[in-house]
């Protein structure tokens, strides 16, 4: 084995408990999936926001108006530390940044159709985030609505 692929981004964070540190002991690759939390976590969705029948968020119960809008604080923390590095970077980079800073064997692989969010979420590979930005960003509140 040389990569295990499974979810992590700052509202599912749980794979840090016990995957990432089995794989760092074994030399094991870690593929984040979904580390921008299906897009919620680049602040480009609104609460209320209609999906397309097709698009599994249209079921999705933290894609529900209510959920979005109780999440909105994890959403206003990634665009606090964002500022601090310049009014260019975005709450989908320091989303990625986050993902990686979490070992060097931690690979992001964030889905986006459009030119442009890939071109984004590359430049995000040169975001360097401080021990502060990550303290604060590990230290936001915990997302509301199942994950299932
Ligand atoms: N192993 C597993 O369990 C598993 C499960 C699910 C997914 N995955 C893999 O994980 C990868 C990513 O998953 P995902 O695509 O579902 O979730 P994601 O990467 O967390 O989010 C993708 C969503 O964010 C949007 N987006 C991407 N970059 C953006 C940016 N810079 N600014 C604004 N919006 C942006 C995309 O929009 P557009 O649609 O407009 O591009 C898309 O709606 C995929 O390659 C998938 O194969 C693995």
């Amino acid at each position: 084995m040389s990569a295990v692929e499974a979810e992590l981004s700052v509202w599912s964070p749980e794979a840090l408990d016990t995957l990432l540190p089995w794989c760092e002991a074994r030399g094991i690759g870690f593929l984040a999936a979904m580390p921008l939390g299906n897009g919620f976590l680049t602040g480009t969705l609104t609460p209320g926001e209609g999906f397309e029948p097709d698009d599994m968020r249209a079921r999705h119960p933290r894609f529900t108006a209510e959920m979005m809008a109780a999440n909105q604080p994890i959403v206003a923390g990634l665009r606090r530390v964002a500022a601090r590095h310049g009014e260019h970077v975005t709450p989908a980079q320091v989303a990625l940044a986050w993902v990686v800073a979490q070992g060097r064997h931690v690979v992001a692989v964030p889905g986006a159709k459009q030119e442009r969010w890939v071109t984004e979420n590359a430049d995000a590979a040169r975001l360097c985030l401080s021990a502060r930005d990550l303290t604060e960003v590990s230290g936001l509140p915990r997302a509301q609505g199942s994950w299932e």
